[in-house]
């Protein structure tokens, strides 16, 4: 693997490792000092560049990411709310609306994808990763294999996928895939245990650095889920707790904080708690956690819906831009920009041309979110529904 110019931190050790110089091999007061301190270089990877350069054109002003990455069976559930059968043909037409919306790249910087859908084309035969290209977006790529339960654990899970993600990895970035997401969840009822959160935070990181090392940018998200009573300050606690795991072992596994995206969750209170908060409160929170855990080197933060009606996803968001930022915040979103849009689609072929416009319209609303400069004023009362299902699976 070449080297590049770029030099890379490694926060675990903060050394400068990437050019020809470390520390240790710096000309010291004491040669004691100097033999005694071995210095292992570490090679910047063959993809540092364009790494770098991918996470930033995802992370560009007004806009964000739409997340359409459901597994087969996850995309079954959307499809089956509106009557439809979870075949590939239905599942096709449904990704086929949403990625040749015209004018959606002016909002949309990144689409994720399942495997399914990264291999499929439209029904006249342009491949759908052709179709994001000409829109200016980056395709991404859902890698990881789910949830399963954790042995040893107070009934939490983990996450699986690391098996031949190398080579896996390596056949996305030839079929175009530019970033990839891996998501595991952290369970604030169940406790989360100790165990949970460093398998989560490890998995996570080993994911980045084989992603890095295949030219994809990785997506780092543990969601901690809104199921709970549990008040916002708790989300704050635990929140912080996973963070601080995660990048440590980002460090430690030597991942270019330069080259990656992040999505976490927004810190609410839990979704059974008895007082909702508003979005200058979750904003307060969730900027406070960031800047406490997340370095400024990250370009972008990509929040998740998880559950938050379209309309609360979008407030959530602008109130998290009305001052700047060390990172780009945005979006990332799959069912708070999905849901008007299949209500509007009911899988009418007449109603392709509506149900894109709706999509336009939420995509829009949250462009100008990431701008801080969104107001919900004529929201629709079905942007307005919330859509939290406990326990939900993605
Ligand atoms: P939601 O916005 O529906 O929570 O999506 C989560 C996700 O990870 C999609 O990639």
């Amino acid at each position: 693997m070449a080297c590049v110019s770029f030099a890379k931190l490694n926060a675990a050790s903060s050394q400068w490792i990437g050019g020809q110089q470390s520390f240790a091999q710096r000309p010291g007061p004491s040669t004691r000092l100097a033999t005694r301190r071995v210095s292992v270089p570490i090679r910047a990877g063959a993809y540092t560049d364009e790494l770098i350069q991918t996470a930033k054109a995802i992370a560009s002003p007004g806009r964000g990411i739409l997340a359409i990455d459901e597994s087969n069976a996850t995309c079954g559930k959307r499809l089956s709310s509106i009557g439809l059968d979870n075949t590939e043909p239905n599942r096709q037409a449904y990704r086929q609306l949403l990625l040749t919306t015209p004018g959606l790249g002016e909002y949309i910087s990144g689409a994720i994808l399942f495997e399914e859908t990264l291999y499929q084309s439209t029904t006249d035969g342009k491949k759908f990763v052709d179709c994001l290209r000409e829109q200016k977006i980056v395709p991404g790529i859902k890698v990881d294999k789910g949830l399963v339960p954790l042995p040893g654990s107070n009934n939490e899970s983990w996450c699986q996928g690391l098996d031949g993600l190398s080579s896996r990895s390596a056949e996305y970035y030839k079929q175009g895939a530019r970033f990839a997401k891996w998501r595991t969840v952290v369970s604030i009822p169940c406790g989360p245990s100790a165990l949970a959160v460093k398998e989560a935070a490890w998995g996570l990181a080993r994911y980045a650095a084989i992603s890095q090392d295949n030219g994809l940018v990785p997506i780092v998200e543990p969601e901690i889920l809104l199921d709970g009573d549990h008040p916002i300050e708790r989300t704050l606690e635990v929140a912080e707790k996973v963070w601080a795991e995660v990048f440590y072992y980002l460090a430690e596994n030597n991942v270019i904080f330069e080259g990656i995206l992040l999505k976490p969750s927004m810190v609410t209170p839990g979704a059974e708690h008895k007082e909702k908060a508003s979005p200058d409160t979750i904003a307060k929170y969730t900027l406070t956690m960031l800047r406490r855990r997340v370095p400024p080197a990250v370009p972008g933060i990509m929040f998740l819906s998880g559950g938050q009606s379209e309309v609360e996803a979008t407030l959530n968001l602008n109130a998290m831009n009305q001052s700047p930022n060390p990172w780009h915040v945005s979006f990332s979103y799959a069912r708070a920009l999905q849901n008007t849009v299949l209500k509007t689609w009911q899988g009418r072929p007449e109603s392709v041309e509506a149900a894109q416009k709706a999509l336009l319209v939420r995509a829009k609303a949250n462009s100008l979110a990431q701008l801080g400069k969104y107001s919900a004023e004529g929201e629709s009362e079905e942007a307005k529904k919330g859509m939290f299902v406990k326990g939900y699976t993605y």
